[in-house]
């Protein structure tokens, strides 16, 4: 099939031809899935055409600020991986973690390895890593470290200094992945409804407590209270489905400070945080980093190319032999795309770069989306390249509407579902709009981002919303 530029209109074969293709395609989105298709993209730039309403088949130049949920940090097409896959290709190989392999060797080295980039908060005789293929599946590995940790493995039973520890804490709202082991650490019922969940008995059960994310109080006399009793924390140094929930200063520090005090591992699912926040990990204060036991990155790892996942963790964590061997730990040539990107994105700057214009970005989000339409958003947070627009009750009901005139003005959104109605008496948070643009995005295209947002909206309110 011939790709129209922007501006042209496909034909009616086509047309049909791309509608029963997607149909093809299990919908996770209970029929609401967009009724779009991206033809092909460069940069920040996805070409898209409609499949439905008046405009059916017209092909639109979309701008993209969310970057594939956030994963693809350097957009489209990026030159830099281009070379890294042909190179990659030519000469990684395949080797599984059964051998070593240079390309493998060369990421981590240039990581954690003595001069390494990382190495001032994962220094390589402390910590180990392991790689897999998904966010979910780093959690899940670092879910199973935390286990671990507390079972005598030769004999199969629970360490007596650890005995006691069967309680994991994770926080309302937050979301790490969708599979078996994950979704007891969620604590919205409609993530769990309908699915078993793990058995809680045995010797090697657990039980999850949820408290408000962000609440210091709340932190201090759960820790006094329960303490001696808790395996792990899991937490999102900035929560991303719950709404981009950005912890009071100095909440973070205190978590690690706790967790340090009663024995209890600190889990930081830095999943979506990962090169997004102005700084490579979220898990960082003024004072630098914040220390943990086990941290997970994901999406932007692979820049947008590869599928994968980092389990940092402490050496002393592991698992029994065998016990977390996979296919895709760390393959020569996700290595060399990782290893690729990240150079790059070290020697542009682009992580550091975010945090100001980040800040310039919620700037002009306040003033041009939120100020202009208060009947339809509320508050704007987020840092670095992770924002998000909280909606008003009025918007949250007319989402796929507001998303379509946003990508017919050119523009790219993805919605977050927001925390729900939270307990202990806090407010109802409403979905939040992301604005997660990809890390090459820069102030011109953030200025013209926010012109495209602002024109779609007025498109959703004259339309009668
Ligand atoms: C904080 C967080 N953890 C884990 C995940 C799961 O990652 P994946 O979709 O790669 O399995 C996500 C995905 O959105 C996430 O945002």
């Amino acid at each position: 099939m011939k790709v129209p530029v922007a501006g042209e209109t496909l034909g009616a074969g086509e047309l049909a031809r791309l509608r029963a293709g997607l149909a093809l395609q299990m919908d996770h989105y209970g029929g609401g899935r967009l009724p779009f298709v991206c033809l092909q993209a460069r940069g920040l730039v996805q070409h898209m055409a409609a499949l439905e309403g008046p405009d059916a088949g017209r092909v639109v130049e979309v701008m993209d600020a969310s970057g594939g949920y956030a994963s693809a940090c350097l957009g489209a097409g990026h030159p830099r991986m281009q070379e890294a896959l042909r190179e990659g290709l030519e000469r990684t190989g395949y080797v599984t973690d059964e051998l070593g392999s240079l390309e493998r060797i060369l990421l981590l080295e240039e990581l954690f390895g003595p001069q390494g980039r990382w190495a001032d908060r994962f220094p390589g005789n402390a910590y180990h890593a392991s790689g897999r293929n998904s966010g979910s599946e780093g959690l899940e590995l670092a879910l199973r470290l935390v286990l671990e940790s507390g079972f005598d493995r030769r004999r199969l039973v629970p360490k007596p200094e650890r005995a006691e520890r069967r309680t994991i804490l994770a926080f309302e709202g937050a979301w790490h992945g969708w599979t078996q082991g994950l979704v007891s650490l969620l604590n919205r019922r409609h993530y769990r409804m309908g699915l078993p969940l793990p058995a809680t008995e045995g010797p090697a059960g657990l039980d999850v407590q949820f408290l408000p994310f962000g609440e210091a109080a709340h932190l201090e006399s759960f820790f006094a209270e329960h303490g001696r009793k808790l395996a792990a924390v899991f937490v999102e140094p900035i929560q991303g489905d719950a709404g981009i929930l950005v912890p009071p200063v100095g909440y973070l520090r205190r978590l690690a400070a706790l967790c340090r005090e009663h024995e209890v591992l600190l889990v930081a699912d830095e999943v979506l945080t990962f090169a997004k926040t102005g700084r490579f990990f979220g898990m960082t204060d003024e004072q630098g980093p914040i220390p943990t036991d086990i941290t997970v990155i994901g999406k932007s790892l692979g820049m947008g190319v590869v599928s994968t996942s980092m389990v940092i963790a402490r050496r002393e964590l592991s698992v029994r032999s065998s016990g977390a061997v996979s296919t895709s730990d760390l393959r020569p040539l996700t290595s060399a795309v990782m290893r690729a990107g990240i150079q790059y994105i070290a020697s542009e700057g682009l992580v550091e770069r975010a945090g100001p214009l980040g800040e310039e970005l919620r700037g002009r989000l306040r003033k041009d989306v939120v100020e202009v339409f208060p009947e339809l958003f509320q508050e704007v947070r987020g840092l670095g390249y992770m924002n998000g627009i909280e909606l008003t009750e009025r918007s949250a009901g007319s989402l796929s509407k507001l998303r379509a005139r946003l990508l017919e003005a050119g523009i790219f959104v993805e919605f977050m579902a927001g925390a729900g109605r939270r307990s202990r008496g806090l407010r109802y948070v409403f979905p939040a709009m992301r604005i997660a643009p990809p890390l090459i995005a820069g102030e011109a295209d953030l200025q013209e981002m926010v012109a495209r947002l602002q024109r779609g909206v007025r498109k959703f309110v004259e339309a009668g919303s």
